[in-house]
């Protein structure tokens, strides 16, 4: 659609506005935002655009898994609701080949469970680079076939050893999608020059990070309709072979939503402003060239929220650190709740309805200049901890802990430039030249939420029979 002239040139002027740093009644620092590659720039800043995400969102929004699957006919026989039982819970099938690997975009609707494990390889750190490499590739290319016998539930023989995932995995696979991610190390043993092989700058908090939660070679993202399928998955995949270690795990959930959006464990809606569709996926996410094409970066990011401490706060004043109602998920400054915020509108104060310190502000990407980045985090609560505490060594700046409950979010993200979360990421911090912190404030989120686990790796192309997992990286 396009805009009447003198829309736009009240944009123009806004912006304007904005670019010369003007304040406002209240003290807000206007902000310089910057060109963006996804989106037009009058859709980042003035929000609205309804996103294509699926119509029923809100009010009768389902569980989202099987509902194909439940017995259509009054007269259904005990046979026919335990297969409709065992459809629910497993799901429908994703098809582990493509383009890209699965559980990235796919499905549409990310499963209810997940189990993210992050893996050391001893190989890869024994000095010989030539036998790391070939290690590595032969690693690859087994761990592709078992992902390809796994999701079809079948046993199989696997350079020459038979491998058996009903072992672990008895019902079949459901929904199952197992993604695999290399980390820094795993990238440059293959090529230096490949996509992922320079680590995440070190944020907030994560000098306080010890060896094990901190990157890792091997990223397994295991994700299915059954908690009880991620796990005997990841079992399959790597439980038996030498030389892969553990070094942590998380198992996630994802609260009933539509599409990729559901709520997160502060009780707002998560995974709003995200690429959608098959363009916005190649100008953000999918790597465009080179050996990796196809393939993309991914960083988990595990917060703890202190959700006790943020749900202690008014409504308002939750909503304020969040830029968006809890109960509807439409941006303060109006709008639906697939509506974009509105970075320029104000109150009749001249207030920002988007506060400065809000997490929607603080993550915009029109300030930083970055792509959109996929989310498709994943909630977990480990429960009580049986700690009295308040405060440990690893909050990070003003963090206070609810020992009493171990709850947060594996942030999980899918951009085809790492730069997407880094300059996101400092921007939320205060830390970015062209930050919120110029008025004193940073992200408010990041009072009641601090990192117990990072890392970033590079999520190789997708794979199928004929063109093995990784083959296009090693040339
Ligand atoms: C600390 C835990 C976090 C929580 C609870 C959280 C929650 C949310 C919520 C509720 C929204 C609004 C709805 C939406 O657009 O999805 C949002 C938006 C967003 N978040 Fe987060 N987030 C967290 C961390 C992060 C991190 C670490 C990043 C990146 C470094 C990030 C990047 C974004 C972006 C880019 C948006 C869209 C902003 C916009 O354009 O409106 N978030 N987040």
């Amino acid at each position: 659609m396009r805009l009447p002239t003198e829309v736009v040139m009240v944009s123009e002027m806004r912006t304007r506005h904005l670019v010369e740093g003007a304040r406002t009644a209240d003290g807000d620092r206007s902000e310089t935002p910057v060109a963006h590659h996804g989106l037009t720039r009058r859709q980042l800043l003035f929000g609205g655009g309804g996103l294509a995400v699926g119509a029923g969102l809100g009010a009768g929004a389902g569980l989202g898994i099987g509902r194909a699957s439940a017995p259509e006919s009054a007269g259904a026989g005990p046979d026919d609701l335990a297969t409709a039982d065992a459809g629910f819970l497993r799901g429908a099938p994703v098809p582990a080949t493509g383009t890209h690997q699965a559980g990235i975009d796919l499905p549409a609707r990310p499963q209810a469970r997940g189990l993210t494990s992050v893996w050391r390889l001893d190989p890869l750190h024994d000095g010989n680079a030539g036998d790391a490499r070939d290690w590595l590739r032969t690693l690859l290319d087994t761990l592709g076939q078992r992902i390809l016998t796994i999701t079809a539930g079948a046993p199989t023989t696997i350079n020459g050893r038979r491998f058996d995932p009903t072992d672990t995995v008895p019902d079949g696979p459901g929904d199952l999608t197992l993604t695999i991610g290399l980390g820094p190390d795993a990238v440059r043993t293959i090529g230096a020059d490949l996509p992922g092989a320079d680590a995440l700058p070190r944020f907030d908090g994560d000098d306080r990070l010890d060896y094990a939660h901190l990157g890792g070679d091997l990223l397994v993202l295991a994700y299915a309709a059954d908690a009880a399928v991620v796990a005997g998955a990841t079992a399959a995949l790597l439980g038996d072979l030498d030389g892969v270690r553990p070094l942590r795990s998380q198992a996630g959930y994802r609260a009933a939503g539509e599409a990729g959006i559901a709520r997160n464990p502060l009780g707002y809606h998560d995974g709003v402003i995200v690429p959608h569709g098959d363009t916005e996926l190649t100008e953000n996410v999918w790597l465009p060239d080179g050996p990796a094409a196809g393939g993309t970066l991914c960083v988990v990011r595990q917060f703890r929220l202190d959700v006790t401490r943020f749900r202690a706060l008014s409504a308002a004043r939750r909503d304020a650190i969040i830029g968006r109602q809890r109960v509807s998920g439409a941006p303060l400054s109006g709008g639906q709740i697939t509506d974009q915020g509105d970075m320029l509108a104000r109150s009749q104060r001249g207030d920002y309805l988007i506060p400065n310190g809000s997490h929607m502000r603080a993550a915009h990407p029109a300030f930083t200049g970055s792509l959109l980045m996929l989310r498709r985090g994943y909630s977990y609560q480990n429960g009580a901890t049986g700690r009295t505490s308040t405060a440990r060594a690893g909050a990070s700046r003003g963090a206070v802990l609810d020992d009493a409950d171990d709850q947060g979010l594996l942030f999980t993200c899918f951009m085809r430039n790492l730069d997407t979360f880094t300059s996101t990421m400092l921007r939320m911090q205060g830390d970015s030249p062209n930050s919120v912190e110029s008025t004193g404030t940073r992200d408010r989120l990041l009072t009641y939420a601090h990192a117990v686990a990072s890392g970033s790796w590079l999520l190789p192309p997708g794979f199928d029979a004929g063109r093995p997992f990784c083959t296009s990286l090693f040339g």
